[in-house]
């Protein structure tokens, strides 16, 4: 592929981490007694945690003070982190562990680009641990997707220019952050069959075939 630089959204595309945002979120808001299903789950693909706890209290009834959703959003991390704790590299699969080794044989420079303050962590948690060559996150941005700036920030670190990377995500909010960053994208699953998407990958390992 003619892109110098690759960077990869994490929860949903690197490892299936989306799962358990899901299985935390449902817990809190069964909690409070909050409707919550996986339809209102995929609208939080991308999105930080605060901008995440607003969309599900959009099915509440209840007015929630900054100090309340502190509590939720941080009861919710906790749920979220014990399961992180029992992940292990049998959590990365072979086809995403092996099309990441021959897209850096190739020489193409690998990073990071996710919302999540716990990427680091999961990184840890599936043995990739100083794999990438950068790591951009939510510990270093103040605008999360659909705003480019992680993006941006993965670029910057890899020293390229947005138009050398490509982009590869599972959320429309991913994909919109792509495409205002200058990004090619490739998406999978929902974002797979997105218009703004420029590769839909059927499985991961189609990278390869960019
Ligand atoms: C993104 C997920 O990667 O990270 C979102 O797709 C999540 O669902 C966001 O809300 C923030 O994650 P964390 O781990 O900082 O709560
Ligand atoms: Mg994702």
């Amino acid at each position: 592929m003619e892109y110098k630089g690759i960077i990869f959204d994490l929860d949903g595309v690197i490892c299936f981490t989306d799962k358990y945002h899901y299985m935390a979120w449902k817990e809190m808001a069964d909690e409070i007694g909050v409707y919550f299903d996986e339809k209102i789950n995929n609208r939080l693909r991308g999105v930080s945690r605060m901008a995440s706890l607003d969309i599900i209290l959009e099915k509440s009834e209840k007015e929630y003070s900054a100090d309340e959703k502190e509590i939720l959003a941080s009861k919710k991390n906790q749920i979220y982190k014990e399961l992180l704790l029992k992940m292990t590299p049998n959590d990365l699969s072979d086809e995403v562990k092996e099309t990441l080794d021959a897209l850096k044989a190739d020489g193409h420079k690998l990073a990071i680009g996710s919302s999540s303050k716990n990427a680091k962590l999961i990184l840890k948690q599936i043995g990739l641990d100083g794999y990438f060559d950068a790591i951009s996150d939510g510990t270093n941005i103040t605008h999360s997707k659909p705003h480019p700036e992680v993006f941006l920030k993965a670029a910057e670190y890899l020293g390229l220019k947005p138009e050398e990377c490509l982009v590869t995500e599972d959320a429309v909010a991913g994909i919109d952050a792509a495409s205002t960053g200058g990004f090619s994208s490739a998406g999978i699953g929902e974002a797979a069959l997105y218009e703004k998407t420029t590769y839909p990958l059927q499985t991961f390992s189609d990278l390869l075939k960019i």
